[in-house]
């Protein structure tokens, strides 16, 4: 059967993202969304998710190094990776190991369920965690997305992102709004996991962002969509591909060093209709 034709151009790679970003060429990509392993032993199918804490912050600075190099001057990456309640202090390590290549221009929370006390006192709870049985830790309901770029200053799409004001009378009062019914979002982003009936079926995957998350970057990111070239080096079964083709992104590279992860998504991304 004839694969669809899709206004993205999909180049999917098996194999080692570090070997493979070497063959890219400098200044060669716009912005890169993807979401390392983490390091907390996670069970994926043939990596081995358990380096020492030297030899995983070693392999980081490794591999961004190489994003680095590949990403244009004005280039984003938006890195998002989660603790766990006996490693707190992941994230934030690996997010200052590699602060001499790029720096943190902003960091978001993506917030996968959260309570809200509505004017009524009553509380509203919306969202998805697994929860954990302990006496000591409460349930994680957050992982970090660190944006990082090349200088610190790079101009980014807010609006993009944005959202109506709620007092719609703030559209007139303040003059930064330009007239439009749009402020920024802030860095708290709440999306939940897309409800899945079957895990080995629609999710066959132990550590997967939302597609919503990719799409919320490429839009922060900025610039006509079918002008930017993006990467995940760390595909996984394909979400970061998925919001490429959904935003009509011209080209997305991605590796997986995983054969089974890889075919499930080449069969998301290249046989689903463009
Ligand atoms: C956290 S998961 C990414 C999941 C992805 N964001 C998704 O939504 O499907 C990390 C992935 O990196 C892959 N991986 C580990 N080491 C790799 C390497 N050196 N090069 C490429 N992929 C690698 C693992 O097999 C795993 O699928």
């Amino acid at each position: 059967m004839d694969e669809p034709e899709h206004a993205t151009d999909f180049q999917l790679h098996l194999g080692d993202c570090i070997e493979g970003m070497r063959k890219l060429g400098a200044d060669s990509v716009d912005l890169v969304v993807t979401s390392p392993p983490y390091n907390l032993g996670i069970g994926y199918e043939s990596y081995e998710d358990k380096l020492s804490s030297e030899d995983y912050l070693a392999w980081s600075r490794e591999w961004v190094s190489e994003v680095k190099r590949v990403l244009k001057p004005d280039g984003s990456l938006f890195l998002n990776v989660g603790a766990s309640p006996k490693n707190p202090w992941m994230p934030h390590e690996l997010a200052l190991s590699i602060r001499d290549i790029l720096v943190l221009q902003n960091t978001i929370h993506w917030i996968k369920s959260i309570t809200v006390d509505g004017p009524d006192g009553d509380p509203h709870s919306v969202g998805h965690f697994k929860p954990i049985n302990s006496k000591r830790f409460i349930n994680d309901c957050h992982e970090f997305v660190f944006h990082f770029t090349k200088t610190g200053n790079i101009p980014v799409d807010r609006l993009g992102v944005g959202v109506p004001y709620a007092d719609k009378s703030n559209i007139k009062r303040w003059g930064h709004t330009g007239g439009r019914d749009k402020r920024c979002r802030g860095n708290n982003w709440y999306i939940p996991y897309e409800t899945i009936s079957s895990r080995n079926k629609d999710r066959p995957h132990p550590a997967t962002f939302p597609t919503e998350l990719a799409s919320r970057c490429i839009a922060l990111h900025g610039g006509p969509p079918d002008k930017l070239t993006m990467m995940d080096p760390f595909l996984g079964i394909g979400h970061a591909g998925v919001a490429a083709g959904r935003e009509k992104v011209s080209t997305f590279i991605g590796f997986e060093i995983d054969e089974l992860y890889l075919s499930e998504a080449k069969s998301r991304l290249l046989e689903e209709p463009g």
